[in-house]
């Protein structure tokens, strides 16, 4: 028998469900409190910055079940889950699946002392990253750890959650430890060239080690984490097109694409396929291009498909209107292709109700502020 019953209280209330003879115990925080406890973080086009006005704009919204095919770092799947919707988590690249499973899980896979006691455990060796990626990314004793780091995780007997945890502690570390936080360039040079005047980055921050910065993402996950009654689910990674209707609610947050496609070659492979390599090392040595200044290998058909102007517009339209059984909320920003305009008149065309927000928003590497714009379709009955 499923028993839930809800005491309110000034600022929380207590919510207790089981079986017979069991009970848990949850405390039911305001979601505008917990989203201050999700993770900080420096993945491109991450909504964690607009969650409260997101959140602003769904809460009136009826629904159980939701799916966020575009998932990322899974902010805004956190989001959903503070509301206690029933979650699936989404997206095309296999280290987010780490993501995903790690930030959404019920209960941390592994306590502090048991990270502490594994990564202390790392032996510097030579392997994939420290043959193919020398003076590319990180300095050759970084590389050299990242080996041992993959080793040991073949090496131990670790259970799915563990091995994606251990994993996103070291995807968290990588990021912070990049000019830019990101792989699209060959650009060691940044952070090795000693007395230049920088205006970006942070040469402490890069320097800092590994284990450092990866205490750091686990002590971010501490607060984060917490058992919810609903516990979320994590789809294999993949192509969005593919996941199957039937959500109440369905969040889609695409890649956006520029108006010149020129502009669009550093997409999510470019700027993340370092960190993809990492989530396969067993199969990365034998996919690298050589020839590529970062050592790219090639991407799922997928994500180059939702990254250039050519058909991008048609995906889009055909997964809203696959969905349009479902409550759609799309995340969207102006000067893209296609134009507000167009969407606004293609969600008019499949939903009964329509309803357009907006706020203004600025991206941490460019000057450029933009309006980022939430699209909501209401079915037809
Ligand atoms: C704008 S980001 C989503 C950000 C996310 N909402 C967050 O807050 O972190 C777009 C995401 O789409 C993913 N992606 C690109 N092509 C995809 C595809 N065809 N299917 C699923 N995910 C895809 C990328 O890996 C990226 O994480």
């Amino acid at each position: 028998m499923r028993l839930q019953s809800a005491v309110k209280s000034s600022s929380a209330s207590i919510a207790m469900e089981g079986s017979e003879g069991t009970s848990k115990i949850h405390v039911i925080h305001p979601v505008t409190k917990l989203i201050s406890t999700f993770p900080s973080t420096r993945y491109y086009g991450s909504k964690r910055k607009l969650l409260r006005s997101i959140y602003a704009h769904i809460r009136g919204i009826q629904f159980n079940s939701v799916l966020d095919a575009f998932g990322g770092t899974g902010s805004v799947s956190l989001l959903f889950k503070a509301m206690r919707k029933a979650v699936t988590y989404h997206d095309g690249l296999l280290f987010n699946e780490d993501v995903g499973r790690t930030l959404l899980a019920d209960e941390i896979a592994l306590s502090r002392t048991a990270v502490q006691d594994f990564f202390a455990n790392v032996s510097p060796c030579t392997g994939v990253i420290s043959r193919n990626f020398e003076g590319i990314f990180y300095p050759a004793m970084e590389n050299h750890w990242l080996d041992g780091f993959a080793k040991l995780l073949n090496d131990r007997s670790l259970t799915v959650g563990q091995g994606a945890l251990l994993r996103y502690l070291v995807y968290q570390a990588c990021l912070k430890k990049r000019p830019f936080n990101l792989f699209h360039r060959a650009n060691l040079h940044l952070r090795t060239n000693t007395g230049i005047a920088r205006s970006f980055g942070n040469a402490v921050t890069w320097e800092r080690s590994f284990e450092h910065h990866i205490l750091q993402a686990y002590d971010e996950l501490q607060h984060a984490i917490k058992p919810f009654a609903l516990s979320s689910h994590i789809l294999p990674s993949g192509n969005a097109e593919d996941i199957p209707t039937g959500y109440d609610l369905v969040y889609i947050d695409p890649p956006y694409v520029g108006l010149q496609d020129r502009y669009n070659r550093d997409d999510y492979w470019r700027r993340y396929h370092f960190l993809e390599g990492l989530a396969r090392y067993n199969d990365w040595d034998a996919r690298i291009d050589a020839r590529s200044k970062t050592r790219e290998f090639a991407p799922p058909s997928w994500i180059s498909a939702w990254a250039r102007l050519g058909s991008f517009k048609e995906r889009l339209f055909a997964l809203i209107d696959k969905h349009r059984s479902s409550i759609v909320v799309l995340s969207y920003v102006t000067n893209a292709h296609p134009p507000e305009a167009e969407i606004k008149e293609y969600f008019e065309s499949k939903f009964a109700n329509v309803s357009i927000h907006s706020a203004e928003y600025s991206h941490a590497l460019s000057k450029l502020r933009k309006r980022e714009l939430l699209f909501i379709g209401y079915p037809r009955t």
